[in-house]
């Protein structure tokens, strides 16, 4: 750990006496100061805590990154030694006074997350190899992606600050989290303590700490960065050659999970010319067993990537690394590099489902619920053949709205497309022929699949079983997204 475990129950302590969380900050500042922080705007932040008591001082220093004379900070810390928290790098001396040396952030509601401060407010100061990585917008698509549902075992492959981990323990019974950065695990085991927690912490290479274990639940924010396989940041790089940290955690899952568990991580893939990046990346789960479903949320093309992750770490200006790295995309037919969620579930279908699909449209939050009932789907699709599909009844999803585009012709409008909407969820839409249209209005749960088929078979003239048939993979595609649910008995 930072510090010894009597000094972070000290520093609790001090964090919990002053309400140094993130609604007391809040009740604090105020909602106009509290406005400017999230803007990096710390004017009315600095003025509404001119007062330095504990929690105006706390504030100044972890929030708004101030110098403070040493004296105040030993009273806002107390009972917590301040020579202890220089020693453990909480604070650091600075000019007349001391700083922040690691990003403490109040987090949720009673929580607190220890990382270090990132580049951008060191500006000129080179990052640690081992930087620890605080809350950013990687880690919080994954904790919202996270399927959260009640587990006995829970895994974290990669936890830097441990904030994966601190989400898991609010629904798993055991959590277990690894990293290969002895940096990293103290900061992640100071996180810990600091919340009142007991987590398995385990130091080695991705899954090698925990051979031969399953766990319900496995997330990862893994070093998941593209490039030609050099390290310099543990945080960004693996260390492995291109895309390959991604297939190695697909390959690994099968051994990982117990019966009916899930695994999620974030991962990079390159599109190469000639190749369908989605086939590529589909290629990684053949072969595992596991339902597989991977959705790419965003593509960046390789320059502006490469200047994402070299701002990242506070290196955009070194022409050399930029070189490097533009170099081995180019030679490697690199046209783009996609970033999505991978969720692994073994459900034990002999004919395991591996969907890759692009879902680039804002979706409702959390994500974890629309992925979690995603496989609750593919649980229902998998049991059933053709005909029981048919003999159940559907509902159209509520709120769907239909989307028409048409020209005006001589005889009056002609409807040119049409588009399901989904307004809620995962805001799918789907452009559909009138049949379809037809099938997914008239779904009101009533009549069985079947039935519903015939009359439309009537209705449009053609042969009850031909639509039938034909019907089989639409309705399928309809209920994965849920355009269309099944009723229950
Ligand atoms: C992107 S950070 C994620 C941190 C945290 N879990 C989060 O979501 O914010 C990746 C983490 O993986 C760790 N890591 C890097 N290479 C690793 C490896 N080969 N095996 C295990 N952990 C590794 C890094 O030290 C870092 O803590």
């Amino acid at each position: 750990m930072l510090l010894s475990p009597a000094g972070v129950e000290a520093l609790r302590t001090a964090l919990t006496r002053a309400r140094f969380t993130s609604n007391g900050i809040a009740d604090r500042l105020g909602p106009q100061a509290t406005g400017g922080v999230a803007r990096n705007d710390f004017r009315a932040a600095l003025k509404a805590t001119e007062d330095r008591d504990p929690l105006a001082t706390l504030i100044r220093v972890f929030i708004c990154d101030q110098t403070e004379p040493e004296a105040v900070v030993a009273s806002a810390l107390a009972p917590l030694d301040l020579g202890e928290a220089v020693e453990g790098g909480l604070l650091e001396r600075h000019g007349d006074g001391v700083r922040a040396g690691v990003d403490l952030e109040p987090y949720g509601d009673e929580w607190w997350v220890l990382a270090d401060v990132p580049a951008s407010a060191r500006p000129g100061r080179p990052l640690h190899s081992e930087h620890v990585l605080g809350i950013g917008g990687a880690t919080q698509t994954l904790i919202g992606a996270t399927v959260r549902r009640p587990v006995g075992t829970a895994l974290d492959l990669g936890t830097g600050s441990g904030v994966q981990a601190l989400h898991l323990s609010t629904h798993a019974r055991s959590v277990t989290a690894t990293d290969v950065s002895p940096r990293a695990l103290r900061f992640a085991a100071t996180t810990a303590a600091l919340n009142g927690q007991d987590w398995e912490l385990l130091r080695g290479d991705m899954v090698a700490p925990v051979a031969g274990r399953r766990f319900d639940l496995v997330v990862s924010n893994p070093p998941f960065v593209v490039g030609p396989g050099t390290t310099t940041h543990v945080y960004r790089d693996s260390g492995r050659v291109g895309d390959a940290i991604g297939s190695e955690l697909a390959a690994a899952a099968p051994a990982l999970l117990t019966e009916g568990g899930t695994m999620q991580y974030l991962a990079n893939w390159v599109h190469v010319a000639g190749e369908q990046w989605d086939e590529r990346v589909a290629d990684w789960f053949a072969g595992t067993g596991l339902d597989a479903w991977v959705i790419q949320r965003e593509v960046a093309d390789p320059m502006a990537y490469v200047n994402l992750w070299l701002t990242d770490v506070g290196e955009a200006a070194d022409p050399q690394r930029m070189a490097a790295w533009l170099d081995w995309f180019d030679a490697h037919k690199v046209e783009a590099i996609g970033f999505g969620i991978i969720s692994l579930r073994r459900g034990g279908h002999a004919d395991p489902v591996v969907r890759v699909e692009d879902l680039r449209q804002r979706v409702q939050p959390p994500m974890g619920d629309q992925i979690g009932a995603w496989f609750d789907r593919q649980e229902f699709l998998q049991v059933r053949d053709p005909e029981a599909l048919l003999a159940e009844r559907y509902r159209a999803a509520e709120g769907l709205q239909l989307r028409q585009e048409a020209s005006l012709g001589d005889e009056g409008w002609a409807v040119d497309r049409q588009v399901l909407a989904m307004p809620h969820g995962l805001r799918w839409t789907e452009e559909i022929d009138p049949l379809v249209l037809a099938l997914v209005g008239g779904a009101d749960g009533r009549l069985p699949l079947r039935d519903q088929l015939a009359l439309l078979a009537v209705a449009h003239d053609v042969a009850p079983d031909e639509l039938a048939e034909a019907a089989g993979p639409i309705v399928a595609h309809l209920v994965e997204r849920g355009i269309i649910e099944p009723v229950a008995d």
